[in-house]
């Protein structure tokens, strides 16, 4: 993944440098013959810039003044710094000014074309970019391991529909009469009835856990965490839903994240039963406003036990997921 998106930036960057000054410069400087190793597009144009642009403020010059006659001097003038390095040569510039007049007109001619092409490679980088976008898609799918077993019908009417729909397709029209009748039959079940409904539903429940955790436990602890990175990264880039299976995966070999230091004071003052007089959220407002008026000393306590748990996390990261933290909080 990171080297997917430094192919992108280095794309980016190549396809702003080539608009970039700097890169005319080059190209001017290296017009002298050697140019034509240069990709056509940015060859055209960085001469179309580096010759056009100086040209530009003598015409504004010669339509500001009127008079035609004074032409040749200020073309010279539009561009001191040649002029000034090639003050032995001024006719080979004078001719070399000459040469790009005939050549101008030649070059805005081309230049409509220009944007077209520059199109199409929009068109294609766009392509390129979609198709590693898929790619990186496909990889983050193919790393969420969604291979999590079924569960067995775990509530009395799910286990009822499926046992009824077992070798019994219904259409989507058919679909909603349908559970309407199932659900009379399923209401007017006799208790005993319900009774093997519930037993079967609490024998599920154990065998969709055991199934799960030794699912789980195939994987070893860094493909669990991997996998749940996958699937975090596609609900968060990709709108993956949860209900797809973007959700999370219990494993208790995971090392539980560190607890900090309002943690530790929140869960000593909640388990004081001072609050219990209070919904949840005035709780938490009250002891809030309690830790935010705590003196620093006051403090030291939790933030101690915040740091051994600290110190818990990253040696469990280590042992468990053979890797050290990304960066301590
Ligand atoms: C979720 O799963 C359904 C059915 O398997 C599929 O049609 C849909 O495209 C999935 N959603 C995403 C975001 O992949
Ligand atoms: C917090 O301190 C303010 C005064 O600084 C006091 O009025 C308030 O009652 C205190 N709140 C709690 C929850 O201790």
């Amino acid at each position: 993944m990171p080297s997917f998106i430094g192919r992108i930036a280095a794309l980016r960057l190549a396809a702003s440098a080539a608009a970039t000054s700097s890169s005319r410069v080059v190209i001017a400087k290296q017009l002298g013959g050697r140019v034509s190793c240069l990709p056509q597009s940015s060859l055209r144009a960085g001469f179309v810039r580096a010759y056009a642009t100086p040209a530009r403020p003598k015409k504004t010059d010669a339509g500001s003044s009127t008079q035609a006659a004074g032409r040749p001097r200020k073309t010279a003038a539009a561009a001191p710094k040649a002029a000034a390095k090639k003050a032995t040569t001024t006719t080979t510039t004078k001719k070399a000014s000459a040469a790009k007049k005939a050549t101008k007109p030649k070059k805005k001619a081309a230049s409509p074309a220009k944007p077209k092409k520059k199109e199409l490679t929009e068109v294609q980088k766009e392509k390129k970019e979609k198709a590693k976008i898929r790619e990186e898609k496909a990889e983050l799918k193919q790393k969420a391991l969604f291979t999590e077993p079924k569960n067995l019908p775990s509530n009395p009417w799910m286990l009822f529909v499926t046992r009824k729909s077992a070798g019994v397709s219904s259409s989507k029209d058919t679909i909603g009469d349908r559970m309407a009748t199932l659900s009379e039959e399923f209401k007017a079940l006799s208790n005993a009835d319900k009774e093997e409904l519930q037993r079967t539903v609490e024998e599920n429940k154990l065998q969709n856990a055991a199934a799960y955790k030794a699912w789980v436990e195939s994987h070893t602890p860094e493909q669990i965490a991997e996998a749940q990175n996958a699937r975090n990264a596609l609900r968060r880039k990709f709108d993956y839903p949860k209900a797809n299976g973007s959700h999370k995966i219990r494993d208790d070999r995971q090392p539980k994240a560190p607890r900090s230091a309002w943690v530790y004071f929140f869960r000593a003052r909640h388990g004081s039963g001072e609050f219990t007089s209070l919904s949840p959220t005035e709780t938490l407002k009250e002891v809030a406003q309690e830790w935010k008026n705590l003196s620093t000393v006051d403090r030291q306590p939790f933030n101690d036990l915040a740091a051994a748990d600290l110190t818990r996390y990253k040696k469990e990261v280590e042992s468990t997921l053979h890797r050290e933290i990304a960066s301590p909080r």
